[in-house]
């Protein structure tokens, strides 16, 4: 899975970044199985609600919504913005919201878009949340996931990629609101958050 970095490009980020473990090739196909998957999942369904979590789900969100679009089923989206309390290390999994649903889910089959799952704990608390809103169903895809982070279970039904853990960035996340807009995502060199 890993590639070494292709500098040849010369982006301004290809230098701050180690190594590429998922390639802007490999995105593309998962998020096109992933959402073949799905939508064979939900055939059923008439329109499914997908409900991002930004920031760093806004472009998997948009990737995976057209493609979802060219397997031929409908979807709705929506989206909530999250903030962990204090420390996330020591955190309960107490999430603030930020920014919530515009509109009622009952009766809905909701699927949360997330970048990465890390800890569980924002999903762990998600989960919880959308449930409480009388949503019909609630699944989860998430392009990453970070099996040695985790902390708490939480059931993620359609997963990109198993990914080390390490210091990431790109496809949507970010190191201190910047590399979100790598179109890859690579392990951050040390250095620069050590120099920051
Ligand atoms: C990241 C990511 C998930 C969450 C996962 O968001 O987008 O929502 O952390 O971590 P967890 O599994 O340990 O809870 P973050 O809080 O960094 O905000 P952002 O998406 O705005 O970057």
């Amino acid at each position: 899975m890993r590639h070494a970095c292709a500098m040849a490009d010369g982006s301004w980020y290809d230098g701050d970044i180690d190594d590429v473990i998922v390639s802007e090739e490999q995105i593309k196909e998962k998020i096109s199985d992933l959402a073949k998957q799905v939508a064979d999942d939900y055939r059923a369904v008439e329109s499914v609600l997908l409900v991002g979590v930004l920031k760093g789900a806004f472009m998997f969100m948009a990737d995976f919504a057209r493609e979802m679009g060219r397997h031929g089923h409908p979807v709705e989206l929506e989206f909530m913005a999250v903030s962990s309390y204090g420390q996330r290390a020591t955190s309960s999994g107490v999430v603030r919201i930020l920014k919530d649903l515009d509109r009622d889910i009952a009766g809905r089959h909701v699927i949360v878009v997330e970048d990465i799952v890390d800890s569980g704990l924002t999903l762990s608390w998600l989960l919880r949340y959308l449930q409480s809103r009388s949503a019909a169903s609630v699944e989860v895809v998430a392009l990453l996931r970070k099996p040695d982070a985790i902390q708490v279970k939480v059931p993620v039904k359609y997963v990109g990629f198993d990914i080390p853990n390490e210091f990431v960035v790109g496809y949507g996340l970010d190191y201190a609101e910047r590399y979100r807009e790598l179109p890859y995502v690579g392990v951050l060199k040390s250095s620069v958050y050590v120099r920051a």
